[in-house]
């Protein structure tokens, strides 16, 4: 059993599409990569999403699903949904068609802390997540990595779990329910029922299996390689009786970034063997670092990242300073040749958090054409981050340690099953 393919590997494999992509990427040299770990693309554009979507096999999300979603929850759709940076998904139909049918799922995501705060690009994920809870109003289960930080970082148990519950803070100040969200860290919560759920997958998936996946090698830790199951485990129902009783059948939708897939990836593939639905996936595009859209907003590149804890100068500061531009050299070339938004940080940051989509046109236009200067496109940018993470901070004040046990209390949720 062990040593059956991988489908879901295979389904991955690139299309003929993807290929020819591939080959044409390989001749000029400017592959993009995408792993869990890191992020660089060959065009300062950024990643090719749609050729990701390719390689990796997942599915485009339509206007079609949009209207749909729209429809059935009777929200407007998020911003960064009408936008495209909620790009692409696995299964969504299979989620949407359970909420019309009135049976039960539920959201899982989760978060490393490798940084002592959360930057601007984790937000976007759980933006994400606040919306669909708040859409369809189902549990949201939230993994906090712990032990996978301290495998591939060099920090002490104690200090990973120190980042973690300052993590958890910035996390409950996007606004999360705690009626209706269960928050845990994986060295608090490796209970039977969760660590049974690990072991099974960890029968159905082998060393090789596990390399391919996610390129360990030899001189990886046992422990890196083992990982990818505790990421896998809270797709299962089963791992959280507290919350599913004694229900093993309720499915999930997972929204993170795209380089969480093959995380996920492998879980679709166990999940038919152990008897357990897949779960579904909603992918975002990456908040590109400061310095441009080659690599992402990255926690282990501090001067890539604007912190949530970033005071209000801070923000400023880094955005005039870092943010790279997409303006020209001198202002008479710039409003001779306008400025090139598909590179310019500042304006990806508004397409990202600005609500105003007559607003951001009107940015666009004004900015291509060069009636805008870089300078007063930051000052925009630099109002909209600080107004996003001014939010946040405002709500960050009042979570105390005893809000972090009310989210991370073992207990039933709103929900009955
Ligand atoms: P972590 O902590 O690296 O990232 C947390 C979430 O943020 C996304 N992300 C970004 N999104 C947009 N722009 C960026 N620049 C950016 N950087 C990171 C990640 O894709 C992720 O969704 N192993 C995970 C923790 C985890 C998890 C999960 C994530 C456990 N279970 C389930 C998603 C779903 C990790 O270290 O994520
Ligand atoms: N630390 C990076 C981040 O927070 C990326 C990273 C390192 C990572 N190790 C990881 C992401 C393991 C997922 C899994 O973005």
């Amino acid at each position: 059993m062990s040593s059956s393919p991988i489908p879901e590997a295979r389904e991955v494999k690139p299309t003929e599409e993807g290929m020819e992509a591939l080959r044409m990427d390989e001749e000029r040299g400017d592959d993009d990569k995408v792993t869990p770990w890191s992020v660089s693309a060959g065009s300062a554009t950024g990643v090719d999403y749609d050729k990701l979507i390719a390689k990796f096999g997942c599915r485009k999300m339509t206007q079609e699903l949009i209207d749909r979603i729209v429809k059935m929850t009777g929200k407007p759709a998020h911003p960064m949904l009408r936008r495209g940076m909620i790009f692409a998904h696995r299964d969504i139909e299979v989620m949407l068609k359970r909420k019309e049918e009135g049976k039960p799922f539920f959201l899982y995501t989760g978060r490393g802390a490798s940084s002592g705060s959360l930057h601007l690009g984790h937000l976007v994920p759980f933006i994400l997540t606040k919306y669909l809870q708040d859409a369809f109003d189902v549990p949201l289960i939230i993994q906090m990595t712990d032990d996978e930080k301290y495998l591939w970082k060099d920090l002490k148990v104690d200090e990973t779990k120190k980042m973690t519950k300052e993590n958890i803070k910035d996390i409950i100040s996007v606004g999360f329910d705690p009626k209706k969200t269960f928050i845990f860290t994986n060295f608090d919560y490796m209970c039977p029922p969760f660590y049974e759920n690990v072991v099974k997958v960890w029968k159905c998936v082998t060393t090789n299996q596990s390399r391919a996946i996610f390129g360990f090698t030899n001189e990886d830790s046992m422990g890196k390689a083992a990982f990818p199951a505790i990421e896998s485990a809270p797709c299962f129902s089963s791992s959280f009786p507290h919350i599913f009783g004694k229900r093993v059948d309720i499915p999930c939708l997972v929204p993170c970034a795209i380089d969480q897939d093959p995380y996920f990836r492998m879980t679709r593939d166990v999940a038919p063997r152990l008897k357990y639905p897949k779960p579904s996936l909603i992918f975002s595009t990456f908040l590109p670092a400061l310095q441009g859209a080659q690599t992402k907003m990255n926690a282990s590149e501090p001067l890539s990242c604007i912190f949530i804890n970033d005071t209000p100068k801070q923000i400023k500061n880094k955005i005039n300073r870092e943010a790279f531009s997409g303006g020209q050299p001198t202002v008479e070339e710039h409003r001779q040749k306008g400025g090139n938004c598909d590179v310019d940080i500042s304006f990806q940051f508004l397409k990202f958090f600005l609500d105003d989509d007559d607003q951001l046109e009107q940015i666009q236009q004004d900015y291509t054409s060069g009636k805008m200067l870089t300078g007063e496109l930051k000052q925009l940018a630099i109002a909209e981050v600080q107004r996003v993470i001014g939010e946040i901070a405002e709500r960050r004040k009042q979570v105390t340690d005893a809000t972090v046990e009310e989210f991370t209390k073992i207990r039933p949720l709103a929900y009955k099953y």
